[in-house]
């Protein structure tokens, strides 16, 4: 085991005991992190950290990997390496950019990798995954206007930012309907707004800021160009002055095509090929699992989670009954991966 990749990731390194030695290297791995959000459930096992919980259910992925590692561990049926590796900060801190940057892929000589995500919605004892774009890039938008404050009854000698705001999130809607092709998926939202800090003085400065998701390159530069355009015309139709700070954040989660159908193989081999959905529609939510996938081919896949609350809501509960599924997953794909 070797700790303090990418600052708090943990690795484990298993070798098979098939084939005397050698052979490849297959990386899994699982998130571990939580969220800022206080736990709505009044369950036994809910977080003893206030205003901390597990709403993403990483808990269970790292309980899932664990368990697979366990038993990998004690087996060694298969010939080769399994890296089991436990990722830190997946929400929004890029722990995967991290371990990336940190030499995992070369420093333990992995040569394809794999991830998996609960999915609530999906029953219990069903897979869904698809070849290419499964999860969207996001990026992050700050906007920050300046104008001329002054009292809130003499607008005419001011340049009101927070008019100037509202008008910038309109436009900004635009560009989804009327510059992206109908057929292609993007998002921008606008969810912060901060100005002001009396209900008599227009501030002279407000702050907005976002996120744009997109599923291919050509829409991520075209939402940015656009943004950008779109942010200093309007500011400057009022008189004001808008900066627009374009953060690319994480990647698009982007299944490579040979690993997707193995990956689709062995969750079939689990639980049946009826209960392998493998081409699911893609999502706008977004992974820095996209790093890895970046760094060595591999996939990405979605294991049931039932009809829980959604990822992310107070009354989130990762399903106890996916644990065996997910581990059995793992274990079937190393073992798959790696025969003797
Ligand atoms: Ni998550």
């Amino acid at each position: 085991m070797v700790t303090g990749i990418g600052r708090t990731g943990v690795v484990g390194v298993i070798r098979g005991g098939k084939g005397g030695g050698g052979g490849r290297v297959i990386g899994l791995r699982a998130d571990m992190d939580a969220l800022p959000i206080q736990e709505a459930s009044d369950i036994p096992y809910k977080s003893t950290v206030p205003g901390k919980m597990h709403a993403c259910g990483h808990d269970g992925h790292t309980a899932m990997l664990l368990g697979a590692a366990h038993y990998l561990a004690e087996t060694r049926n298969f010939a080769g390496t399994a890296v089991v590796i436990f990722q830190p900060a997946e929400e929004g801190g890029g722990g995967g950019r991290a371990m990336v940057q940190d030499g995992l892929m070369d420093r333990f000589r992995i040569e394809e990798v794999y991830g998996m995500h609960n999915y609530p919605g999906l029953p219990v004892g069903q897979f869904a995954l698809r070849p290419g774009p499964l999860m969207a890039a996001a990026d992050r938008i700050t906007i920050e206007i300046e104008g001329r404050g002054g009292h809130a009854a003499r607008p005419h000698v001011t340049i009101d930012t927070v008019l100037v705001g509202a008008q910038i999130i309109n436009q900004i809607q635009s560009i989804v309907a009327r510059n992206v092709d109908p057929l292609n998926a993007a998002v921008i939202s606008i969810c912060v707004f901060q100005a002001g800090s009396a209900d008599n003085v227009i501030p002279q400065t407000a702050l907005l800021r976002g996120t744009a998701r997109s599923l291919t390159p050509d829409v991520r530069d075209l939402l940015e160009e656009r943004l950008h355009e779109v942010v200093t015309g309007t500011a400057r139709l009022y008189g004001a002055t808008a900066k627009l700070t374009y953060r690319r954040d994480y990647p698009v989660t982007r299944n490579h095509q040979e690993q997707a159908a193995f990956a689709a193989s062995v969750a079939a081999q689990v639980v049946g090929r009826g209960r392998v959905d493998d081409d699911v529609a893609p999502v706008m939510g977004a992974e820095d699992f996209s790093f890895m996938l970046e760094a060595r081919p591999g996939a990405f896949i979605f294991v049931g989670n039932g009809d829980s609350a959604g990822l992310h809501h107070p009354a989130y509960d990762f399903n106890d009954e996916a644990i065996p599924i997910g581990a059995s997953y793992w274990v079937k794909l190393v073992e798959t991966a790696l025969p003797g």
